[in-house]
């Protein structure tokens, strides 16, 4: 058998499964994931032979697919906001919705009518006004409910100019793999930045594509806003788990097997942890300083009465790319 013709046949055994839109895609990318190739190798060898063990190590990771195993996690390599990331099952994958949770903090702090807000240590008074910055271009977001069940990676806008002056602190609650912290951390390189995640296996996780990527982050083990107590921060952003456990059965094989259930569930109707975030969010925040929350399908109203009854104001909310509101970022007066 050629490379094309083992190709050509993973890609047909997995048409055959649940996701034949991205069959051909899936098939490449484990098998260039199993020799270690780019796309450019691929084309110009698609006529070497294969077999042996290599094939049966390529049908194996087939078939792992084909039982919802997600592509990242096989992989274990996953993009998010253009940078590199490792994930295990100890993390959520982090999804193309989330970079506007990353986008929508780079914008206030580009934002010269907030210059007011939060510390004096913000280095962009004297700048000119910002660059508008977009929203992230995705090739493909076919986003489920939850925005749980999307993998197509995005390609960033870049960071806005003023941004990179910054000097404030930014606190991510939970964490996971990093993905906002990390992103955050490369775009604001004068910032701050503190994660925290109840997963201890999960720090694990972020701690190793904070050095992959090159930034340093302060990692904590707790429970939300424990391990900061007697701090406070400029901005406080986090994605919560948020899906109400009423709703498991309406997620996808992919991510009810595979991805933790302390990454997703947050009780009955999903609003448990944002219950007890917001407010202690508000209490860590110094005066002016800004809460940056992504949130789940129907939960505007919801999350942004907990807003205001902690304290909040100047609430505004960030849709994704099919129109669902997905951000939400508060000050803190
Ligand atoms: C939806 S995932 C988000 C992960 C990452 N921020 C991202 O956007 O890809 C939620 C994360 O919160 C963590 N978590 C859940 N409950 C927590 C708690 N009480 N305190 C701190 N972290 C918590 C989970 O372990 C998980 O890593």
């Amino acid at each position: 058998m050629t490379l094309r013709e083992s190709l050509e046949a993973g890609a047909a055994r997995l048409g055959a499964g649940p996701h034949p839109d991205r069959a051909r895609r899936d098939a490449e990318t484990l098998l260039l994931h199993l020799l270690g190739k780019n796309r450019a190798w691929l084309l110009t060898h698609l006529d070497d032979p294969f077999g042996g063990c290599t094939a049966v190590q390529f049908a194996a990771l087939i078939n792992r697919r084909l039982a919802g195993e997600p592509i990242q996690y096989i992989t274990g390599e996953c993009e998010f906001y253009g940078l590199p990331f490792h994930v295990t099952p100890a993390v959520l994958i982090p999804r193309p919705e989330t970079e506007h949770l990353v986008e929508a903090t780079l914008k206030i702090l580009s934002a010269p009518s907030m210059e007011s807000a939060a510390s004096g240590r913000h280095g962009w008074e004297s700048t000119s006004p910002s660059k508008p910055t977009g929203a992230p271009s995705m090739e493909s977001a076919p986003s489920g409910r939850h925005g749980w069940e999307t993998t197509s990676p995005s390609k960033p806008t870049g960071a806005p100019s003023l941004a990179e002056t910054w000097e404030g602190s930014i606190l991510d609650i939970g964490t996971g793999s990093g993905a906002i912290a990390i992103a955050l951390a490369h775009h604001l390189p004068r910032a701050r930045v503190t994660a925290v995640d109840l997963s201890a296996d999960a720090l694990r996780i972020a701690e190793d594509n904070a050095r992959r990527n090159s930034v340093t982050i302060r990692l904590l083990h707790g429970d939300l806003l424990a391990p900061v107590m007697g701090e406070q921060f400029d901005l406080i952003v986090s994605n919560p788990p948020y899906v109400a456990s009423a709703d498991r059965d309406t997620l996808s094989v992919e991510v009810r097997n595979h991805e933790p259930h302390l990454a997703l569930f947050a009780g009955d109707n999903g609003l448990d942890v944002y219950r007890r975030l917001i407010p202690a969010a508000f209490a860590t925040l110094v005066p002016g300083g800004f809460i940056v929350l992504e949130i789940g399908y129907g939960q505007s109203d919801a999350v942004q009465s907990l807003l205001t009854a902690a304290g909040f104001h100047r609430i505004q909310m960030t849709p994704d790319l099919q129109g669902i509101p997905r951000v939400l970022t508060a000050q803190r007066p």
